[in-house]
């Protein structure tokens, strides 16, 4: 079964709170704190939330625990989420409609949540309206550079490629950078029981115009780097993702 978030829930929680995802501890979670606003005293909606330990960063910026409410599609996940942190509230719910009142929310957070909806717009248009004026909506999702390209043997190693032939007659096009569609990932370097994920990757112009078609204002956007102190512990990994970006971030603005 693919995105199995209940299955494979608590393993997430152990891995995450072990640091043993290096896309989350050295690339995702820098990025976003490189772009998190003051949040003391704001009233705050972690939308994919999975089992929660993005509080934990929220806290560090001064997000107060009764200030913070939860959602993901996940049971398992929310379950965890209630056990691990009682005093933050959590539901079960869809991102693509959320069971929020208009003008709720100061602030919008969502860690790699964002690419499993098909419908981005409807998303965008959900969090508009459950902001408050001026509230922010800071998101993670996945980046079309290392996404949306091509796996092909070259020299007997699988390599990634976006790009064209240089001969024009060639006619070879590798990736799909503006193609809005649906991707399936079955081995990742931490996973090796099985977890298949799938997710949809557009570009980045696709997304600016979606939030814009949803009225917000775009304040900031990063593509992922990874963090110098990866080296220590993984140099492959390191030398990859600091010059491809995995992720990209967007703060926008009601
Ligand atoms: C990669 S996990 C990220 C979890 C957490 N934000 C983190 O960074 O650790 C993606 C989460 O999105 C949730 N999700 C997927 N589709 C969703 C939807 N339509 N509404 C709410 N949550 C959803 C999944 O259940 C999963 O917990």
């Amino acid at each position: 079964m693919k995105n199995d978030y209940d299955k494979f829930a608590s393993k997430r929680q152990i891995d995450l709170i072990n640091g043993l995802k290096p896309s989350h501890r050295f690339v995702e979670k820098p990025m976003m704190k490189s772009m998190m606003p003051e949040l003391k005293n704001k009233k705050i909606l972690m939308l994919g939330c999975g089992t929660g330990e993005e509080s934990i960063i929220l806290k560090d910026f001064g997000a107060d625990d009764k200030n913070i409410i939860g959602i993901d599609l996940s049971k398992n996940s929310i379950l965890l989420a209630k056990n691990t942190y009682p005093d933050i509230d959590f539901v079960v719910g869809d991102m693509n409609n959320l069971p929020f009142d208009d003008n709720t929310f100061d602030f919008v957070y969502s860690s790699l949540a964002v690419h499993y909806s098909s419908t981005p717009n409807r998303v965008y248009n959900e969090v508009y309206r459950v902001l408050k004026k001026d509230g922010l909506f800071l998101f993670s999702i996945a980046h079309p550079l290392r996404w949306s390209s091509q796996e092909k043997e070259i020299d007997g190693s699988v390599i990634r490629i976006i790009g064209c032939s240089k001969n024009d007659n060639e006619n070879i096009v590798y990736g799909k950078y503006h193609t809005f569609e649906k991707h399936t990932f079955s081995s990742f370097a931490w996973q090796d029981d099985g977890e298949v994920l799938e997710f949809y990757v557009g570009s980045p112009s696709m997304h600016f115009k979606l939030l814009k078609n949803a009225k917000f204002d775009i304040i900031d956007f990063t593509e992922s780097k990874c963090i110098e102190e990866a080296k220590d512990v993984d140099l492959n990994y390191y030398t990859k993702n600091s010059e491809i970006p995995q992720f990209m971030a967007f703060l926008a603005k009601k």
